[in-house]
C-alpha cells in the first residue's frame, strides 16, 4: 500500500509518521522545499527520542524513515492507492491540487482531505469521479491522537467510505464516521470551548493564566483553550472559527473573536511564531492582552 501525502506542514508530516509506522510506503510532496527538509529533520529528532526512551530501536526507525520518500514533483503521486491531502486551508488552492492528482493517479485511488472546516462535498465536486473523494480528518499531532474523523461527501461511494475506514482503522487509529457538516464532530464541538473562553478573558471574568488553569484543574482537559489554540496556531484556528461561522450562515453561536484575529494580524500565531496569547521567547511576562 502506498500513501501520497501531499503538504508536509505540521499534519501532513504526523500522517506520513503514522502511515509509515503502519507499514505503508509514503510519498510525502509540499510546494517548499524548506518544509520537506523541517519534517524530515523532525521526524528524526522524534524517531530519536522514542529510542533514547527505549520504546524504539534503530532498526525500527531505519525501517520508518525508509518507507518515506520525500518529493519536490506532483508527478512522483502517479502510482499512489490513497492520497491524502494536508495543505494551507484554502478551498480554491485545495480544489486546484485535487484537480492535479486526479490527473496523475489511477481509478481507484482514494483521494482524501485531512480538511478541519471545509465542505468535502464541495472539494469533491471539482473531480471528475467524485465518488471517490472523502475526508479523513486527523487531530493534532496525528502520531498520538487516537480519533480519525471519517467524512463521506454526499458524493462518497459506500465503498469508499468503507475502505477508507478499513485502512485508518489498520493504522492503530479509532474512527468515527461524521456527516459532511461544518467543523464535523470535534471542530463543532470546540468552538464554543474557544470562543467561550475568549469572551469570558474579555468580559474581564477571569485572565488567561486562570481560565486555563481551571480547565485543566477543575475541568479535567489535558490543556486549556488558550494554551491549546497557541499550540493550533492561531491562523489555523481562526479559519476554522470564520469557516464554520460562515457555513452556519452567519450564526452567532460561531461568531469569531477580535482578539484571535488581532493575534493572527500580528503574526502571533502561538508556538510556532514564539507568541501567542503567551509569550514563548519570554514565558515569565503575562500572558499577551
Ligand atoms: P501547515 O501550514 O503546517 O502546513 C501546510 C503545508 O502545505 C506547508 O508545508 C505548505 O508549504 C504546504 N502547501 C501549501 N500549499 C501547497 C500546495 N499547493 N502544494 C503542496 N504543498 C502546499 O498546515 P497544517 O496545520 O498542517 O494544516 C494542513 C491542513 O490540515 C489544513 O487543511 C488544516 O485545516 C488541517 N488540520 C490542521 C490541524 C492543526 O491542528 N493544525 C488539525 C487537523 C486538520
Amino acid at each position: 500500500m502506498i500513501v501520497g501525502v501531499i503538504g508536509s506542514g505540521t499534519m501532513g508530516a504526523g500522517i506520513a509518521q503514522v502511515a509509515a509506522t503502519a507499514g505503508c510506503g509514503v510519498i510525502l510532496f509540499d510546494a517548499d522545499t524548506q518544509a520537506l527538509e523541517r519534517s524530515q529533520t523532525n521526524l528524526e529528532k522524534i524517531l530519536n527520542r522514542l529510542i533514547e526512551k527505549g520504546k524504539y530501536t534503530e532498526a525500527k526507525k531505519a525501517e520508518i524513515t525508509g518507507r518515506i520518500s520525500y518529493v519536490e514533483n506532483i508527478q512522483e503521486m502517479a502510482n499512489v492507492n490513497l492520497v491524502i491531502e494536508a495543505i494551507v486551508e484554502n478551498p480554491e488552492i485545495k480544489k486546484s491540487v485535487f484537480e492535479t492528482v486526479e490527473g496523475l493517479v489511477s481509478d481507484e485511488c482514494i483521494i482524501a482531505s485531512n480538511t478541519s472546516s471545509l465542505s468535502i462535498t464541495s472539494l469533491a465536486a471539482v473531480l471528475k469521479r467524485p465518488e471517490r473523494f472523502i475526508g479523513i480528518h486527523f487531530f493534532n499531532p496525528a502520531p498520538l491522537m487516537k480519533l480519525v474523523e471519517i467524512v463521506p461527501a454526499i458524493q462518497t461511494s459506500a465503498e469508499v467510505m468503507q475502505h477508507a475506514k478499513e485502512m485508518i482503522d489498520t493504522w492503530g487509529k479509532l474512527t468515527v464516521i461524521a456527516k459532511d457538516t461544518p467543523g464535523f464532530i470535534v471542530n463543532r464541538v470546540a468552538r464554543p470551548f474557544y470562543s467561550e473562553a475568549i469572551r469570558i478573558y474579555e468580559e474581564g471574568i477571569a485572565g488567561i493564566a486562570t481560565i486555563d488553569w481551571a480547565m485543566k484543574e477543575i475541568g479535567g482537559f489535558r490543556m486549556g483553550p488558550f494554551e491549546l489554540m497557541d499550540f493550533i496556531g492561531h491562523d489555523v484556528n481562526y479559519t476554522v472559527s470564520e469557516t464554520v461561522f460562515k457555513s452556519f450562515f452567519y450564526d452567532v453561536r460561531y461568531r469569531p473573536s477580535f482578539t484571535q484575529k488581532r493575534l493572527v494580524e500580528a503574526n502571533y500565531l502561538g508556538r510556532k511564531s514564539g507568541k501567542g496569547f503567551y509569550d514563548y521567547e519570554n514565558p515569565s511576562t503575562d500572558p499577551v492582552p
